[in-house]
């Protein structure tokens, strides 16, 4: 399974800003800076799709992306990739009680399309009290989540399982990940991007 086209769609912030269609969903969500746009970028292979910066808060709105996969059978299949703003950023308000803004919150409980939810968690770090806690709001709410590590380009290769099973372990519930495990991730090697691809073909055709 490969993208063999992606271009940006929209920008909401609310209901009503949602593209038309019926296009399933997957969506990135993870603290401010842990890379989600760039694991977009890096997944189209396509730098500059999703803005991205070392600044924390770089992405402020929901952002929708229209991919065209390939199959390995030749057939296409459409789905959108959505980029979400960080939780756990300081400057921002956090009155939700997961810790994002409405806009969020309002994203989860009306997106009927949503089929999958990835989380992303630094590599270098166990799971912060805010990723625990959005993990289990997720889950809570029925939402699939796919845990992913990112920036394991950052760590010795002999070091990412051992930082994979802390996440695991800090974050408690990995028996509810669609497959079960956490895919480290390299935005800047594609570590992981095979893996992942594979996970949202298998959930896009389920
Ligand atoms: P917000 O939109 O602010 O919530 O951040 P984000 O999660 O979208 O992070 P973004 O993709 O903008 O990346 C933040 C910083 O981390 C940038 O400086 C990226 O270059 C860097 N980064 C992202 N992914 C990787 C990775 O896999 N490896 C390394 N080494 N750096 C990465
Ligand atoms: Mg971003």
């Amino acid at each position: 399974f490969n993208v063999v086209n992606a271009s940006y769609v929209a920008t909401a912030v609310n209901t009503s800003q949602y593209p038309e269609g019926d296009l399933q969903e997957i969506a990135f969500i993870g603290r401010s800076n842990v890379g989600k746009s760039s694991l977009i970028n890096s997944l189209c292979r396509r730098n500059g799709l999703a803005r991205t910066s070392g600044t924390p808060g770089k992405t402020q709105t929901i952002n929708y992306f229209r991919i065209t996969g390939k199959l390995p059978d030749d057939s296409r299949l459409e789905f959108m990739l959505v980029d979400l703003p960080g939780y756990g950023y300081a400057k921002r308000a956090q009155t939700s009680r997961a810790a994002w803004s409405k806009f969020i919150e309002e994203y989860w409980m009306t997106s009927t399309r949503l089929k999958l939810v990835c989380q992303l968690i630094d590599i270098r770090h166990p799971p912060m009290e805010s990723d625990i806690n959005v993990y289990r709001w997720l889950i809570e709410h029925g939402l699939t989540v796919q845990v992913v590590a990112t920036k394991a380009d950052k760590l010795a290769k002999s070091r990412i399982q051992q930082h994979v099973r802390t996440i695991s372990a800090g974050i408690s519930l990995p028996q509810l990940n669609p497959d079960g495990r956490i895919i480290a991730y390299s935005a800047v090697n594609s570590d992981g991007r095979n893996e992942l691809l594979d996970v949202i073909k298998n959930i896009l055709l389920k």
